[in-house]
């Protein structure tokens, strides 16, 4: 009887107590970065109007910006409007806390792509190296501007990193 006393004892004065500091981590922003029809040509692609540097070489870049911010992107690129359309309906389950959008031709013709991006929720930005309303007419338009909250076009592939500072500093000044 003593003896079983003294191991319930020991046993009660072994429960290490919880040490576990409460510091809440914050998990790196992750944004998507869409490219769509043609973009892959980049490099090839008229480099009078899109420059030489090519989608991989632009890619690297927004990762590098990225990087600095402690934010993560996730970079693709599809000629199919529907991949686009399936990567942005499932971004935000995806993890992902805004996304990146240059749909190329597809920025002027695709309802789909609008539907999408307000179905979303997610703040998108858009994004051209060209400067599309200094074009041609049909490039005037963009039917998915309405549904980002901003758009950054005309400076080549630093149009990519400048829309990225634009997304952080309101993703992060949100958080
Ligand atoms: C573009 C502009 C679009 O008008 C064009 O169709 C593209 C590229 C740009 O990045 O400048 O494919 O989105």
């Amino acid at each position: 009887m003593a003896e079983a006393k003294r191991k319930s004892r020991s046993a009660t004065l072994s429960v290490v107590p919880d040490a576990t500091p409460k510091v809440r981590l914050r998990s790196a922003l992750r944004v998507l970065v869409l490219s769509g029809p043609n973009l892959d040509r980049l490099g090839k692609r008229e480099p009078e109007i899109y420059g030489k540097a090519t989608l991989a070489e632009i890619h690297e870049q927004i990762a590098a910006a990225a990087a600095q911010r402690k934010a993560v992107v996730d970079c693709r690129q599809s000629n199919h409007e529907g991949t686009l359309i399936d990567w942005i309906g499932t971004a935000s389950d995806d993890g992902f806390s805004g996304i990146l959008l240059n749909a190329g031709a597809l920025t002027h013709t695709s309802y789909a792509l609008y539907d999408a991006l307000k179905a979303s929720t997610l703040p998108t930005i858009e994004v051209h190296l060209s400067n599309p309303e200094a074009r041609e007419a049909f490039r005037k338009d963009s039917l998915v501007a309405p549904a980002c909250v901003g758009k950054v076009a005309g400076f080549g592939g630093a149009s990519y990193t400048l829309a990225l500072t634009g997304l952080l500093d309101r993703l992060q000044g949100s958080q």
